[in-house]
């Protein structure tokens, strides 16, 4: 049965929309160890590139206020998934739509400068997320507080624990409300004090409308903080939709060959 048409309410309501996106990385085949001899490669035509496909024809619509955990095994793509969605990758087919201010937190140091301080990689990121020099000034505190460092935060990013740097990044991100709040295994390198105090936030953002959009390896953390899931398998999309259902079949895959052989699953 085809969909019914959309109401012009639930469109405004659409905050990500990705139709038959496919992206495709470029290796070099040779190792190149310097720009000359990249130049001489190039001249004769000699660059040649192996092409990995990431993600294949992968198409979903997030609406505001929805909490949606994506998971997948290493290398299935998430990571470059919430690359599409906050713009640092332009897809090589389909279409990314994305509505709404934006607050990604991606691969781990994505977006820092580790030879800066903890401080000034605030304000470098702030102003990527569009914030003017008087808001940051005004946040600077409570980033810093929230985030813990301590003293820490006037020594270089290089210095940091992975769990240090989620932990600024996480302050950062969710020092003004966004509109789509994007973490990718944010929630589970902090120690459990950190994650606590990271899920409140998350329920406070919840009530206020905004939509998440998080990957974790922790089924736990998804099920506590998502109402939907999506698994993404080898860069297509396996299984959407409640997250117990979608959680379920993920912990059983590979031991169902029948299951394997279904596709792509539409629950709930
Ligand atoms: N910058 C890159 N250049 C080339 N290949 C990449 C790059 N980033 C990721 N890949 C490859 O793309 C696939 C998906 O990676 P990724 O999105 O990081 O997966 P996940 O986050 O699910 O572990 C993997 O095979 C990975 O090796
Ligand atoms: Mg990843």
């Amino acid at each position: 049965m085809p969909d019914p048409p959309m109401t012009a309410v639930s469109e405004a309501e659409v905050r990500v929309r990705l139709e038959g996106v496919s992206l495709c990385y470029r290796l070099a085949k040779q190792r190149i160890p310097s720009l000359k001899e990249y130049a001489i490669h190039w001249m004769r035509g000699a660059l040649s590139y192996e092409k990995l496909w990431a993600l294949h024809n992968v198409s979903l619509t997030i609406r505001q206020g929805e909490r949606v955990g994506l998971i997948g095994r290493n290398g299935a793509g998430k990571s470059t998934l919430l690359k599409v969605i906050s713009r640092v990758l332009k897809p090589n087919l389909g279409t990314a739509e994305i509505h709404g201010r934006l607050a990604p937190i991606l691969e781990l140091g994505t977006g820092f400068d580790h030879e800066l301080t903890g401080y000034e990689n605030i304000y470098l990121n702030a102003l990527l997320l569009g914030r003017s020099r008087r808001e940051i000034d005004a946040q600077i505190g409570p980033i810093v507080e929230f985030s813990g460092l301590g003293d820490f935060i006037r020594s270089p990013i290089r210095n940091y624990s992975s769990g240090m740097q989620a932990r600024l990044g996480f302050s950062i991100a969710t020092a003004w409300l966004p509109d789509v709040l994007i973490l990718d295994e944010v929630l589970t390198v902090g120690d459990a004090a950190f994650t606590e105090k990271c899920e409140r936030r998350l329920a406070e953002f919840h009530a206020a409308g905004t939509t998440v959009l998080m990957v974790s390896h922790v089924a736990q953390a998804v099920r506590e903080n998502c109402d939907r899931c999506i698994w993404l398998d080898a860069g297509r999309l396996r299984a959407d939709g409640p997250t117990d259902e979608v959680l379920d079949l993920y912990a059983h895959a590979g031991t169902d060959p029948h299951q394997r052989a279904a596709g792509q699953l539409h629950l709930g």
